[in-house]
């Protein structure tokens, strides 16, 4: 018997102690089956509760009449499956008659704490039929992407959503991303997660880093070109409009069509040219673009004109010619000047870490949703990294990228330095692989001159 009393107590001590220390193996161990269990017994009556149940209809009553049985109870949706996952369970209900997704949505909360569980959320998979998801700890406190997530070319699982689900920046579905964020927030560490990902890929990378290249020039042996200033931003960029042209020149070559050609072998950008032909996709990553804009000289506006103008070039043509931009930036609104909000439109997937006011998020969000402002501006500033992201579907959702140290990006980059692809209009930009130049020491650093 005391045996049989030490094994409990030990059991759950343990379970105590990982759930404070290491919550991701609680669930795993203990969390999921009890929360299984606890949703099985608890469902009629919290359904009940949250008013998410149905009156009997008329003929199950006067079937109960006419048998002299009890009135029957009010239904509650039906489940259809419950599956409990890494993080928590998902669970899919068929909704009855006269409920609607909405009702799901509205009750979230209510159904978070009368489970027990972290989180809820809810989305209509299809006619009266919406999955519930719930988090079994809070996932984005110290985020671990699962093995499993699923790698195409383009598409790069870069950050984990509140509802355990991964988030993906899928470049053929989302061409153009913008990134804010105020300072300290997250956005580099989103980026180098992102340089991380595409780095196995066949895929060029460009970078403009105007800070001076602090955050993209360790990471050179895996990019196919860098600026580290305006100066040279700009005759990049202008070298990578000069290569969308030249694409679309191959695409039309290649298109020749005639009556015999299917419409589905019609090319239309490089993904329907034959895959020999193909010209390697390239993602250009722009780290802090208020540097871009910013002028104080009449050569420097002129510069700023042309940076802008190549800028919406690339986003507005870029996308069939497999040129994708991916924007970084602290603010990104009218104050920078003629046509940012004009290359603001283009870049569809936006992502906002902590900003601290309503207007920079309004730049990631206002015209998109109102409430993902109002969550842009929440974010604690103890959790840099946390962000809020636009979905495909029109929604959006808080994640969080993995903690990714530039040492273990320069180790990706350089174990995948193989892979960089030679993007001939771009030679110029490439960078030198020679020993770093001397840091020149401030001044007031120098040993004192001996008198
Ligand atoms: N996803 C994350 N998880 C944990 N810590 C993070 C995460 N992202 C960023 N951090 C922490 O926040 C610090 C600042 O991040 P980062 O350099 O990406 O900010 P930033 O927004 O680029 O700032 P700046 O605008 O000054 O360049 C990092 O050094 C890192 O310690
Ligand atoms: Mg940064």
């Amino acid at each position: 018997m005391t045996w049989l009393m030490v094994a409990v107590v030990v059991v759950v001590a343990a379970a105590g102690l990982l759930r404070w220390r290491r919550p991701a193996w609680h669930w795993l161990t203990f969390g999921a089956l009890v929360a299984t269990v606890r949703v099985l017994v608890r469902y009629a009556s919290v359904m009940e509760a949250c008013g998410l149940t149905v009156p009997p209809s008329r003929w199950r009553l006067a079937l109960a009449r006419m048998t002299n049985r009890p009135a029957p109870e009010s239904r509650p949706p039906r489940i259809l499956r419950l599956r409990p996952t890494r993080t928590g369970l998902v669970l899919r209900l068929k909704l009855q008659p006269g409920q609607d997704a909405f009702d799901v949505a509205a009750a979230t909360d209510r159904l978070r704490h009368s489970f027990g569980v972290y989180g809820v959320t809810s989305r209509e998979l299809r006619s009266g039929v919406v999955e519930v998801r719930m988090t079994g700890y809070d996932v984005l406190q110290r985020v671990q992407m699962p093995a499993t997530a699923e790698t195409r070319p383009m598409r790069i699982p870069v950050a984990l959503r509140e509802d355990g689900a991964v988030h993906y920046r899928d470049y053929r579905a989302v061409p153009h991303g913008l990134t804010l964020g105020a300072t300290e927030s997250g956005k580099s560490v989103y980026q180098r997660n992102l340089v991380a990902g595409l780095a196995p890929h066949h895929v060029a990378l460009v970078g403009i880093d105007c800070k001076q290249g602090v955050e993209l020039f360790p990471l050179a042996r895996r990019f196919s070109a860098l600026a580290d200033n305006p100066d040279t931003a700009l005759d990049l960029l202008e070298a990578l409009v000069g290569h969308m042209e030249d694409v679309y020149q191959l695409i039309r070559a290649e298109q020749r069509i005639s009556v015999a050609v299917p419409d589905a072998e019609i090319a239309a950008d490089i993904w329907d040219l034959r895959e020999d032909l193909r010209p390697v996709p390239v993602v250009v990553l722009v780290d802090e673009v208020a540097e871009l804009a910013l002028f104080a000289t009449k050569d420097e506006e002129k510069r700023r004109d042309r940076i802008i103008t190549a800028l919406v070039r690339l986003a507005q043509l870029g996308r069939a010619a497999g040129i994708y931009l991916e924007i970084c930036g602290q603010r990104f609104g009218s104050e920078l000047g003629k046509g940012i909000t004009m290359l603001r439109a283009q870049l569809t997937g936006r992502t906002a870490h902590r900003v601290n006011d309503e207007t920079s998020a309004n730049m990631a969000f206002g015209d998109v949703s109102p409430d993902a402002v109002l969550a842009a501006i929440q974010i604690p500033t103890d959790t840099p990294g946390v962000a809020v992201t636009g979905d495909s579907t029109g929604g959006w959702a808080r994640t969080r990228a993995p903690h990714i140290t530039l040492r273990e990006a320069v180790n990706i980059c350089n174990k995948h330095a193989d892979r960089t692809p030679d993007v001939p209009a771009l030679a110029a930009f490439r960078p030198a692989l020679a020993p770093l130049p001397k840091a020149r020491v401030p001044l007031s650093k120098t040993a004192p001159a001996t008198a």
